[in-house]
């Protein structure tokens, strides 16, 4: 029987709100059937009548979408076995562009100019007074600041850290919530309005007000009457506002100071003034994902120090808040919590973090019972250090925060370490995945660094569907692109105080390469052509930049050696400093622009562009070539060698035929010189297992992943690592941080930084096997590659047609394989002797002596 398992808009299998005059649908289909496809499609919307045989990426072209309305999408769907089934969904629309009838309202009196703090809370207060009986109610608001809503004092809705952050000058998001039933005729609505990212304090420069010289907020409550009429109460001078609420301080960094006792209705409320917010930016419903809390971690030991300060393990780092609740509490009993990542002597190493306080005050009030958990700040953590109450009376869990990803892949073995390297892996994506894509949860930074998703983004893909926080995430780049095209090093870009016109923003290499290692990883994922016609301007203008760094100053072959300008090079590489890294810029930066090129190649030709096809692949051999000749001697081996300088070159294609395969032997040279102990930074990482495993050295690959010894992946797990370290030996052997005190960087390390994580890609595609051949997997192929002494594998990936499943082991049979084909795609299963078979869709089931 066939079956529509759902249907998407804009990538939301439900609750869709979009801004978008041309929403985009997707749908899967199901079937017990083999060799099914589908023949034709029929969709409706809105009286727009579509007939396709495409399940991705169908744009929505009928009449003009009214704002704040919800449409029926109708869909029938027939396969090649004649069967025909039939499905419904609804989305709605926001605003689409309809101004507010609300203004900026601020509290007018407040002159915020200290440095490197966040501003007092502001809370702001409406009395809604409504006489005839309501048929619906909404609230649409946004805000400069992070946000929360109250009606008579319970949260609306159930994110964090809303409006999100975005490049606050071009685009915002605001949120719609229905509060019909929170209104009972006569209620009191407040909105409390913190530092966030606009305002607060945030960068490792600990910049405040880079967006708006104090927080800001705009509304409307939109209510439609029983009788059919309707009202919009807008944000004005009528509201109200006091900066003397419950939370008394809220800061990323630093964490958040409550005091329960204030009652609300005594604080000193004045009327709040309009705000002129000297930009003008786009108004979008949320289009990312939001922030909202998910897992709920127990404690799993708790331990208390000689001066009776109680320490909690909650056995996973993350980032996220404590939930706390209070029993025999005292009126104006104060409550510390401090959050680490790891201990050093049983106490709280807070080292990493650097400036950031990762600090909770609670002042209780006179009730006897209470409960406490953040709304204004996250913290980066696995333990928590108590004072002010005694254990009996504290009952402490604690909840990990981050975009609201849906989990698309699951990956195990027969080998127990890399599983949970693999989760490992998981938790560093959820704990940096908080409304943007950051380099760290825990200390002084949380930044959107552009390098560290344009590595881990592939990787993201399997493990997430990363559609929607990457076309948010890409939004802002694509807007914070410089004029000359180069990228910041950040998006939203907030690095340099007095930048935001600059033009003097450079190319540099994987980090600026974002802007086509983001897009691509997620096309191979999902397949939207979207998300390469949308970002195509943006990557050619970065690769104009690219080249003409690379060439000033230059002449003859060097023209496309990138020496020139600010490259983080070999980034983090083991037991090297952050000039050594740096100094590795030309090989990185000359390597990766080959690459930007080489995809650029693909992303043309997908698109249809064959004159910029030809002029990336031009420049891809000019790359390429004088990478060889400058680098190498002709002959596979690097005059100056590293393992990132042979790892790049060979998997980004810069070398091939015979001077690929002697780089290679060389390679698995310098690994096995090197015990099997990693080298690479940040750029080899990803690809070293598959520089070794494509090139005939799959023992050598998996004698990599399987090393214990620092610096390598498992030496972190059996360090008891949960989540993907920064450095390789953030904690040394003999138990110590590398706490980069001494190698220039100031101090840098974070126990909770996916980019190593990238090894990932490996899991799916070489352990399970399971890679895409064409964007979305439409055709992927399944092709183990068994080393290592690994026995079983399994992996499932939910692609855009649904759930591809690869699941092996070795007994004394031989090789049996378990294999799922969704509806509407083609695997080519390539078995260990290489053997191939061709599958349509359906469940199969393979074995072979080995
Ligand atoms: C961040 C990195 C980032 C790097 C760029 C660091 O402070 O944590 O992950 O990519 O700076 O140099």
């Amino acid at each position: 029987m066939l079956k529509i398992s759902y249907i998407k808009t804009d990538n939301l299998k439900e609750n869709c709100i979009t801004d978008k005059s041309r929403p985009q649908f997707s749908f899967a289909l199901e079937s017990d059937n083999e060799d099914v496809t589908l023949t034709k499609a029929h969709l409706s919307v809105n009286g727009w009548n579509t007939v396709t045989e495409e399940q991705i990426g169908i744009i929505y072209q009928g009449d003009k979408l009214n704002p704040f309305t919800t449409y029926h999408v109708n869909l029938v769907a027939e396969d090649n076995h004649s069967q025909k089934v039939e499905a419904e969904t609804t989305f709605a629309t926001g605003r689409m562009g309809t101004a507010w009838q609300a203004q900026w309202i601020t509290d007018g009196t407040y002159k915020f100019t200290q440095k490197k703090c966040s501003p007092e809370p502001m809370v702001f207060k409406k009395e809604l007074v409504l006489t005839k009986p309501v048929r619906s109610a909404r609230v649409v608001s946004t805000a400069l600041g992070i946000y929360e809503i109250h009606i008579n004092g319970k949260k609306i809705g159930n994110d964090y850290f809303t409006p999100g952050f975005t490049s606050y000058h071009h685009q915002m998001q605001y949120q719609i919530y229905d509060i019909t039933h929170h209104l009972h005729g006569n209620d009191i609505l407040t909105a409390t309005v913190c530092g966030g990212w606009a305002v607060g304090k945030f960068t490792h420069a600990l910049r405040n007000r880079i967006f708006a010289k104090r927080q800001a907020f705009l509304s409307e409550i939109r209510v439609e009457y029983q009788d059919g009429s309707t009202t919009v109460i807008g944000t004005d001078d009528t509201w109200q506002v006091t900066r003397q609420g419950v939370v008394k301080e809220a800061d990323f960094y630093d964490g958040e100071v409550v005091d329960a006792r204030v009652d609300l209705s005594q604080s000193p409320w004045i009327n709040a003034s309009i705000e002129k917010v000297p930009f003008h930016p786009n108004f979008y419903v949320t289009y990312g994902e939001p922030v909202r809390a998910h897992e709920e971690f127990q404690p799993v030991a708790t331990s208390t120090l000689e001066d009776g300060t109680l320490i909690y393990d909650f056995g996973q780092n993350f980032a996220g808040v404590i939930k706390a609740k209070f029993a025999h509490c005292a009126k104006g009993q104060k409550i510390v919590f401090k959050h680490a990542e790891i201990l050093m002597d049983g106490k709280l190493f807070t080292k990493p973090l650097r400036t950031a306080k990762a600090e909770l005050t609670y002042i209780c009030n006179d009730k006897k019972q209470q409960e406490y958990s953040p709304s204004f700040t996250f913290m980066g953590f696995r333990y928590v250090s108590v004072t002010g109450i005694k254990a009996e009376d504290l009952t402490l869990t604690a909840l990990a925060l981050y975009s609201d990803l849906k989990e698309t892949g699951t990956f195990h073995c027969s080998n127990a370490l890399i599983n949970q390297l693999q989760s490992n892996i998981v938790w560093s994506s959820k704990s940096n995945f908080v409304d943007i894509p950051t380099d760290c949860p825990q200390r002084d930074e949380r930044m959107g660094w552009t390098g560290d998703i344009a590595l881990f983004s592939s990787t993201a893909s399997f493990n997430f569907d990363t559609s929607r926080f990457y076309d948010k995430w890409l939004r802002d780049l694509r807007t914070d692109q410089k004029r000359t095209g180069g990228i910041p090093v950040t998006i939203p870009h907030v690095v340099f105080p007095t930048n935001y016109e600059s033009i003097f923003v450079m190319a540099i290499d994987h980090w600026g390469d974002s802007c086509i290692l983001v897009p691509w990883a997620e096309y191979m994922a999902r397949g939207n052509i979207d998300v390469l016609l949308t970002n195509y301007e943006t990557m050619k203008k970065y690769l104009k930049a690219c080249k003409f760094w690379a060439q000033l100053f230059s002449i003859g072959k060097r023209r496309r050696i990138w020496s020139l300008g600010h490259h983080y090079g070999d980034w983090c590489a083991p037991n090297l400093g952050l000039w050594a890294w740096m100094g590795r810029g030309k090989w990185t930066a000359t390597a990766c622009f080959a690459n930007s090129c080489r995809l650029m190649v693909k992303i043309a030709n997908e698109l249809g562009y064959e004159e910029d096809a030809l002029y990336y692949n031009k420049l891809y051999q000019e790359i390429s070539s004088a990478y060889v000749d400058v680098f190498t001697d002709g002959n596979g081996k690097l005059k100056k060698e590293f393992q990132t300088a042979y790892v790049l070159p060979i998997v980004y294609e810069v070398f091939r035929g015979k001077t690929k395969a002697k780089a290679a032997e060389n390679l698995a040279k310098l690994v096995r010189e090197n015990n099997y102990n990693i080298a690479t930074g940040f750029p080899g990482t990803p690809s070293i297992l598959f520089a070794l495993c494509d090139n005939d050295r799959v023992e050598d690959a998996y004698k990599m992943l399987l090393t214990e010894s620092c610096p390598s992946w498992l030496y972190q797990v059996k360090a008891g690592a949960t989540t993907l370290w920064e450095r390789w030996d953030a904690l040394r052997p003999d138990g110590g941080s590398n706490t980069g005190a001494d190698d220039g960087t100031k101090g840098m390390v974070s126990f909770n930084h996916y980019a190593n994580g990238a090894v990932g890609n490996f899991f799916y595609k070489r352990i399970a096997g399971i890679e895409p051949l064409r964007g979305g997997y439409k055709e992927f192929q399944i092709k183990p590659v068994l080393g290592g002494g690994i026995t079983q594998a399994s992996a499932t990936f939910e692609c855009p047609y649904g759930v591809i499943k690869s699941g092996w082991q070795i007994d004394d049979d031989g090789f049996s394989i378990d294999v799922e084909v969704p509806v509407g795609t083609h695997c080519h299963l390539v078995m260990p002797d290489g053997e191939e078979k061709a599958l349509h869709s359906g469940k199969f089931s393979f074995n072979q002596k080995i």
